[in-house]
């Protein structure tokens, strides 16, 4: 059981807070024996943008050597943890574009059978943990994926309160990603290598 488990971590972070939590997650399935392709979605907002917002800009300086993320990712990977900002409740449309590219992956029934989390990001306490997760897992129902969340299966988990997956509360800015985010997030890296694991070893051999 002891099968070597790929995991591609997806995300669209603005202003770092989801980058950050993904690099915790990437390390933390690193540590437990994944191979893992950390990437980012493409930005779909115009420089101009980008370069009003000092955070937003120096996230892109900062992320610069991240790989961008292709849908070959997703089918090279036995799981795949998706990050995406609350954006009005629901997942950013950066992260959707990228979701939506993977039809062709779709359609020959390849992304059916990976295990898939995610993870995200709010600006208030009661912004959207919840209702984005919910929404992103949406579209694992689609894939045929199987569904691994984190649950209050670890102390870690009745500290940051989200069973969905991990998410963090970030004042607009003003509250940097904790350790109860990190602990989480590590939990959660774990829980989807463990499982997809599991299930890599009950795939047909090919
Ligand atoms: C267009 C837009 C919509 C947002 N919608 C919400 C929201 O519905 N609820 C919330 O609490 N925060 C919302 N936020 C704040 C971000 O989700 C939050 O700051 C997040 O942590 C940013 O992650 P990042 O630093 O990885 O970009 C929104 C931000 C933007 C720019």
């Amino acid at each position: 059981m002891t099968a070597t488990v790929n995991l591609a971590v997806i995300y669209y972070s603005a202003t770092g807070t989801i980058a950050e939590l993904a690099a915790e997650i990437s390390a933390a399935a690193e540590k437990v024996g994944a191979e893992v392709r950390l990437r980012k979605v493409a930005e779909l907002a115009p420089q101009s943008a980008v370069e009003q917002h000092p955070a937003w800009a120096a996230n892109v300086r900062a992320t610069a050597e991240v790989a961008a993320a292709d849908p070959a990712d997703v089918e090279w990977a036995d799981a795949v943890i998706f990050g995406t900002p609350t954006r009005f409740g629901n997942v950013s449309a950066q992260l959707k574009q990228f979701i939506d590219t993977l039809g062709p992956l779709y359609a020959r029934g390849l992304l059916a059978d990976k295990v898939y989390s995610g993870f995200t990001a709010t600006g208030t306490r009661h912004g959207g943990h919840e209702s984005t997760l919910l929404a992103l897992y949406n579209s694992v129902h689609h894939f045929g994926g199987v569904l691994v969340a984190p649950g209050y299966t670890d102390a870690a988990k009745f500290a940051d309160g989200n069973p969905y997956g991990t998410s963090h509360t970030d004042g607009n800015g003003s509250l940097p990603v904790d350790d109860t985010a990190r602990a989480s997030a590590r939990v959660q890296a774990e829980r989807v290598v463990r499982f997809a694991r599991l299930v890599k070893a009950t795939a047909p051999a090919a």
